[in-house]
């Protein structure tokens, strides 16, 4: 085990993430309760995460000195950094707010801790992250690293096994960063690369079970990977304590309410309730065409059909979610600068407190791949684990301009036969998500001796890797061309088929 010390930082779960990558388990625990977590844990290694704060305010966090003192391999990330720096003896001076950057280091002393990665002379792109800086080291360090503004972008005492680096290995845009977590975990610490998906399968379903007890749960299903997960997983756990409530908004693509209520149902005996609500949605969305006032008509009308559906079954003591790790920072600007909300995203959210329930987050830990992996692993079929994410209000954000029974319809067969050939094409994994618009817009066209004048269907394709930034997608003309001439023919009500080239940002992936 890998102990993790969270200072606060955005990015803390990515160095958990990366730890699973390389096969060793790790816990993050809050710096406030690090003592007893080392006690409990007995790591082989500790990593000081990055936070907000700063060494020198008053009552700056900081790591139980037992830490140091019992001699295992460190390794201090930005905040991490400069309070091991000052908490060894070193000096530490004000900056300015912590501002994350693309950088390069150069190597000019060999370490441990990169060796076999970087060697001296070379120079590597890294994310840094400026805030306070560490002015004079503490004795046995040595700096190894420098970049023009961080003078002390690695600084290490090889001796004691404490590692220290300004920037942030476990980002994205440290393109080594996971090797040398790696490095730091297997090589440095010496856990063994045994942990896998299946070790978390085990433990998720004994910390369901821990808190759950004999109390009774529900979860919402949407169809979507996420909650499908929860599902499944829960139901391993605690088997028919647990009810699922699937809100059918009549805003699901072709056939997937059946397909949901098939799986769930019949194949995994899940005790599942079937609302179907397509009335109240759609009515309620009639004549609405401004996206936020459709989103959160959507989210205010889930949560009380929801909630009426949770009092029928009644006594239960538990909310079971697929929050995932992005959806916990989700809203926070990975700049540190202020957040503005480009689309209010529905769920439960405000429900747990109202019925007086308390959440169950399986998968708060996990990054998107990593639950499909963990789908794999309990067994679910590949169709609902390999699903590219829908969104909750459904198809009725790719109707710009209004719902109406008619318009999702016709939406709902073309976005089929796109899907359909993308299948056929070989294509469905390599994109992130593709869907189909429906635009408001009528042209006219021409079809065998008539005029035409229909609607205009906008075709959207992106890779991502994880939604908060996507590029449209480049399929070959011959493709698109296929799609758009069976839109056209085997769809009433679209005469024209477009694609979309944006990518996000400027754009969204989704069009509302
Ligand atoms: P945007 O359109 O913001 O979408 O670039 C990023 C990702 O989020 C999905 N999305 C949603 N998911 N509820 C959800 O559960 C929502 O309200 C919602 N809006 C967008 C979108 O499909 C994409 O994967």
């Amino acid at each position: 085990t890998v102990l993790v010390i969270d200072f606060g930082s955005q990015v803390t779960q990515l160095i958990a993430r990366r730890v699973r990558e390389a096969g060793v388990y790790s816990e993050i625990v809050p710096f406030q309760s690090a003592g007893e977590a080392f006690e409990r844990l007995k790591p082989k290694g500790v990593i000081l995460s990055g936070g907000p704060a700063s060494v020198l305010d008053e009552n700056a966090p900081s790591a139980p000195p037992i830490v140091f003192e019992a001699g295992l391999p460190i390794l201090g990330i930005c905040y991490g950094q400069q309070t091991t720096c000052l908490q060894l003896g070193g000096m530490v001076e004000g900056g300015h707010a912590a501002e994350f950057g693309r950088a390069f280091v150069e190597i000019h002393e060999p370490s441990t801790l990169y060796e076999g990665i970087w060697s001296v002379g070379e120079r590597h792109q890294v994310w840094m992250s400026h805030g306070d800086r560490v002015t004079r080291l503490p004795e046995g360090f040595a700096v190894r690293a420098t970049s023009p503004n961080a003078p002390f972008a690695v600084a290490t005492d090889e001796d004691r096994r404490i590692y220290t680096t300004m920037f942030h290995p476990e980002v994205y845009h440290t393109p080594d960063g996971a090797a040398l977590l790696k490095r730091f975990v297997v090589d440095i610490c010496g856990c063994t690369a045994d942990w896998t998906m299946a070790a978390f399968r085990d433990e998720a379903i004994a910390k369901v079970r821990a808190q759950v007890g004999d109390g009774r749960v529900i979860c919402g299903l949407s169809g979507g990977v996420d909650s499908s997960v929860v599902a499944v997983l829960l139901h391993e756990a605690i088997g028919e304590q647990l009810t699922c409530i699937f809100v059918d908004h009549g805003l699901m693509r072709l056939n997937e309410a059946e397909e949901v209520v098939g799986l769930f149902r019949d194949h995994y005996n899940i005790p599942l309730v079937h609302v179907d609500a397509a009335d109240t949605f759609i009515d309620a969305l009639t004549g609405e065409s401004d996206p936020e006032t459709k989103r959160k008509t959507i989210g205010r009308l889930f949560i009380e059909v929801f909630e009426e559906e949770a009092k029928k079954i009644g006594g239960a003591d538990f909310l079971a979610q697929g929050t995932l790790y992005p959806d916990v920072i989700e809203s926070v600007s990975f700049t540190g600068g202020p957040s503005v909300t480009i689309k209010s995203h529905h769920n439960v959210g405000g429900l747990p407190e109202r019925m007086n329930m308390k959440l169950v987050e399986p998968l708060r830990e996990l990054f998107k791949d990593e639950v499909r992996a963990l789908g794999r692993e309990l067994g679910l079929p590949e169709a609902f684990v390999g699903r590219h994410p829908f969104p909750g209000p459904g198809l009725a954000i790719r109707c710009p301009g209004g719902v109406s029974r008619e318009k999702l319809d016709i939406l709902r067969q073309a976005d089929a036969i796109y899907l359909d050939e993308i299948r056929k094409a070989g294509l469905y994994d390599a994109i992130w998500q593709a869907f189909a618009v429906l635009l408001p817009v009528q042209t006219v066209g021409v079809m065998g001796d008539g005029r035409t004048y229909e609607f205009v269907c906008g075709l959207r394709a992106v890779t991502s890797v994880d939604g908060m930034t996507a590029d449209f997608f480049h399929f070959d003309m011959e493709f698109l061309g296929r799609v758009s001439a069976r839109i056209v023919n085997e769809v009433r009500g679209i005469n024209r088929v477009v694609y979309d080239v944006t990518s996000k940002p400027p754009g969204t992936i989704e069009w509302e």
